[in-house]
């Protein structure tokens, strides 16, 4: 079954073909960050005029990598949530538009479980496995069972940990999107310059949760310090202790999951999982098994959309012509989907 993917929920216009969920035919991700670096952050309006712009020249780049004609296509998956509304919306008008004139079946396909789908397109990969899901717009600690069951366990109750890496890139300008730029710089710093809280809610009611806006205030706060006469302001060993700060507070949770369930293997999606820092300790772990997605299926791609509704497609699920397109996911809740 070749499915056409498509994913538009927030900077990224992409779309894909994918064979019976796991062969990529062709992947196509056209980028707004050049657009939106003037902002230091997407800019919701410009990001949906974007995607009006570039879905159809990405669409026809993909059939044409794929070598896949439009009548070949037998099914069409799209992100219906969560996101940006006016952006999903272009993504959710294409398809049903495709949908219809080519009488192919439809499917509505949560981003969340698409990003933890993503390690299936490069390889086997058995269940349970705990599912941790780092992005702009998500911190999501889980138990992935199959598929399409996760057991969210903890989530940020304020800001996303990549939320937290742009603010205080956006802060100190170092530039856009913020979490390569604090990684990159945070090489050549010290991590342990600065002390900065490591945010703790194993005490209540949720212990796998997380809180970044403390830590994000702490290091623009420091900035203060910069201007101090006589402070020599090293960004570098900002960064790396920051980050140090971030990464730990995740690795933490990881590592108690780990330890308290006995499932030793652990997949990773989302922009975040990028980081150098958390890459290196989560590998680092003797009789681990460890899934983190290579670059391309790391951040916002369409091949996880078609690759994740394969499954779905495959036992009969079908999205109506009216789909339409969800802004939100319920911030704690604790069952997925
Ligand atoms: O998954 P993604 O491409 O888009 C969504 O947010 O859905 O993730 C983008 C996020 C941004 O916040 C970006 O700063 C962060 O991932 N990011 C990183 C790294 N690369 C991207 N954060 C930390 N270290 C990185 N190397
Ligand atoms: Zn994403």
């Amino acid at each position: 079954m070749k499915v056409l993917g498509i994913e538009s929920s927030c900077d990224e216009c992409a779309v894909a073909l994918v064979e019976n969920g796991s062969k990529i035919l062709s992947s196509v991700i056209h980028s707004q960050i050049s657009a939106h670096r003037p902002f230091d952050g997407v800019v919701p309006e410009l990001a949906s005029r974007l995607h009006v712009e570039t879905i159809v020249p990405v669409y026809r780049q993909a059939l044409k990598e794929a070598g896949v004609t439009s009548r070949e296509i037998d099914a069409i998956a799209v992100t219906n949530r969560p996101g940006l509304i006016g952006s999903l919306l272009v993504g959710v008008s294409f398809a049903k538009a495709l949908s219809f004139s080519l009488g192919k079946p439809l499917l509505g396909v949560d981003h969340i479980l698409a990003h933890l789908y993503a390690p299936h397109l490069e390889g086997k990969l058995e269940y349970p496995h705990i599912g941790l899901l780092v992005s702009g717009g998500h911190t999501l600690i889980t138990m992935v069972r199959s598929f399409d069951e996760v057991e969210v366990l903890g989530t940020t109750i304020d800001d996303a940990v990549g939320e937290a890496f742009d603010k205080v890139a956006k802060h100190y300008g170092i530039g856009y999107p913020g979490g390569k730029a604090v990684d990159d710089l945070s090489r050549s710093g010290d991590p342990l310059a600065y002390k900065f809280p490591h945010s703790r809610l194993d005490k209540g009611n949720h212990p796998w949760d997380f809180s970044y806006s403390g830590l994000k205030t702490a290091v623009i706060n420091q900035s203060e310090k910069f201007l101090q006469p006589g402070k020599v302001a090293s960004l570098e060993n900002l960064c790396a202790s920051f980050q140090k700060a971030a990464i730990d507070v995740l690795w933490n949770k990881i590592r108690l999951l780990v330890v308290s369930t006995g499932v030793r293997r652990v997949v990773a999606g989302g922009g975040v999982a990028a980081n150098s820092y958390l890459r290196s300790l989560v590998n680092a772990q003797p009789g681990w098994n460890v899934y983190f997605p290579s670059l391309a299926l790391c951040s916002d791609n369409a091949a996880m959309i078609a690759g994740w509704a394969w499954g779905a497609l495959s036992r009969g699920d079908r999205s109506p012509l009216d789909l339409n397109a969800e802004s939100r996911v319920a911030r704690f809740k604790r069952k997925y989907p």
